[in-house]
């Protein structure tokens, strides 16, 4: 069974090694921080635990909260970032929820698995209704918010790359 953790300053085993993987991320999935070189792994999970507690954020930014995806075996299989609320920027392009699956772990159904569970957290933190974004391209992420019950809204160019970029809604009604 895959569970969803909050990133804490206690990192479970292999973090660093996943993080890495993640680097600056990939198809619309932003990477992290620690990919620039300059944090340590302690800084950057600080930055993770403030900004699911909405302290130090970047101008712009909202609340979010980091969780790492781990399997029945302990390993981290993904990551999947929630934001608390949209802002202007996030509406047009982001939406509330972001996910990456390590490649080796990829068509497995996790990150499915990973967004049903991640409605149950969005749910919990009082959100009505969740914007998922994704590249008209990138099959596997349509996949995901479709089997989770999104509802295409429409298809826009994506503000920074120009391409056609889809916006989905899942009602938690
Ligand atoms: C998108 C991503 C998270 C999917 O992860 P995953 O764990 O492999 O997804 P799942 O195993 O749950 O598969 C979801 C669906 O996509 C399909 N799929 C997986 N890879 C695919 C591919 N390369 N092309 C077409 N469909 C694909 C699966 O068959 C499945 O559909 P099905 O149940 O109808 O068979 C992963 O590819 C990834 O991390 N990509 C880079 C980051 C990214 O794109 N994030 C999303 C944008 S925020």
């Amino acid at each position: 069974m895959l569970q969803l953790v909050p990133a804490s300053l206690d990192p479970p085993p292999g973090l660093e090694a996943f993080l890495r993987e993640v680097g600056h991320g990939e198809s619309g999935f932003g990477g992290t921080e620690y990919a620039s070189g300059k944090l340590s792994l302690h800084d950057y999970l600080t930055i993770q635990v403030n900004y699911s507690a909405g302290r130090n954020m970047a101008a712009g930014h909202v609340p979010a909260t980091t969780f790492w995806a781990i399997d029945d075996g302990g390993e981290v299989v993904g990551m999947l970032r929630l934001r608390h609320h949209l802002n202007d920027a996030l509406l047009r392009s982001g939406g509330h929820i972001g996910y990456y699956v390590r490649p080796a772990a990829r068509g497995n159904g996790f990150a499915t698995e990973m967004l049903r569970l991640a409605l149950g957290e969005a749910r919990a933190t009082g959100i009505k209704r969740v914007l998922l974004t994704a590249y008209t391209s990138n099959d596997a992420s349509v996949r995901v918010i479709v089997k989770n019950g999104g509802v295409l809204e429409d298809v826009v160019p994506h503000p920074e790359t120009g391409e056609p970029h889809a916006r989905y809604w899942i009602d938690l009604s």
